[in-house]
């Protein structure tokens, strides 16, 4: 059911609002932190997935049967400065009183169960209270009275209905610049994740899915180029009048065809998942960009 048919790409709608109490300053000081390549770290994962609590089945990928786990190790490494590694204990400290809402598809709560574990390695004496709900979830972390929020609904795309995706963003568009204050509200747009079902766009022409990838592209260019459907956000992210950052985690993301859980996710062999991505993993790295674009 999540396998996007035919158009064989998925494109995410995510969202990270944060409410504020205080001035949150934007930009990652003039440097372009999404480009750049992958790396061997020995260091990482950030989190084992056996000891985060928060993992959902369909992410679960060691659980679930997959046995390499060298796409744990890699560390996002830009071509022109370093990131600031994920602190989770700052993380909780800097949104103290604050709110933070994700709003997106399941894509989004991928991100979101990533947060909490790197959050909940971080800070495991932190009295984590996770409600799930459809289509709201919730934790809490009453230490810090924070609040975290998660909205999905399923958004898939494919290339035909990219007009459709346009509309919808217009329609986003609208509704942000009609409601939010900027002196209050940040709003982070988390640009399109790629899947990978298509071995052409990795230079591997008869392959059809990331089953066997075990590794990620060197360097940092992806020969499949860039999704149309990233022209498109781009495009309607110059039209609005409030301040939107993009967090733009496309090239990055695909250069892991390694970081699907494959048959290791949602259904099994029968549902080959090339769409999401296994945690620990991928979206650890989008929420250290997120982190780093709160910090700098
Ligand atoms: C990034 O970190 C490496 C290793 O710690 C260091 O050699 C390099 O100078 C740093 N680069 C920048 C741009 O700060
Ligand atoms: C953790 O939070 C729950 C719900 O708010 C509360 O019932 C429980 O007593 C708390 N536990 C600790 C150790 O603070
Ligand atoms: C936001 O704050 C600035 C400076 O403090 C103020 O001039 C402006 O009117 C405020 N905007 C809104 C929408 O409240
Ligand atoms: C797969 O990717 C190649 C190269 O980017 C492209 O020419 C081709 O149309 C794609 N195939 C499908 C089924 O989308």
């Amino acid at each position: 059911m999540m396998r996007p048919c035919g158009g064989i790409f998925a494109v995410v709608f995510l969202m990270i609002i944060i409410i504020t109490s205080k001035k949150l300053v934007s930009g990652v000081d003039g440097c372009d932190v999404f480009t750049g390549s992958w790396v061997f770290d020995k260091t990482y994962p950030l989190y084992d997935s056996s000891t985060c609590p928060f993992i959902e089945h369909e992410f679960n990928c060691q659980r679930n049967g997959r046995t390499d786990r060298l796409y744990e190790k890699y560390r996002w490494r830009p071509s022109r400065c370093n990131l600031t590694r994920f602190n989770g204990g700052d993380f909780l400290e800097r949104m103290r009183g604050q709110k933070m809402m994700f709003v997106g598809d399941s894509l989004s709560k991928n991100q979101w169960e990533s947060l909490i574990c790197m959050l909940y390695h971080g800070a495991p004496q932190a009295n984590f209270t996770l409600t799930r709900g459809d289509p709201l979830s919730t934790l809490t972390v009453p230490n810090f009275r924070w609040d975290y929020i998660q909205i999905g609904h399923k958004f898939y795309k494919d290339m035909s209905r990219l007009a459709a995706f346009e509309i919808a963003l217009v329609t986003w568009a609208r509704w942000v610049d009609s409601n939010i204050d900027p002196n209050k509200t940040k709003v982070f747009f988390q640009g399109i994740s790629p899947s990978h079902y298509n071995g052409s766009e990795w230079n591997k022409p008869n392959v059809k899915t990331c089953l066997v990838e075990k590794e990620p592209i060197p360097g940092s260019r992806y020969a499949g180029g860039s999704p149309p459907a990233l022209s498109v956000l781009k495009k309607v992210l110059k039209t609005l009048r409030k301040p939107v950052q993009l967090l733009d985690v496309t090239t990055l993301s695909q250069l892991r065809k390694d970081g699907h859980p494959s048959m290791y996710g949602f259904g099994g062999p029968k549902a080959m998942d090339c769409s999401h991505w296994c945690l620990p993993g991928v979206t650890d790295t989008w929420n250290q960009l997120l982190y780093n674009a709160l910090i700098s």
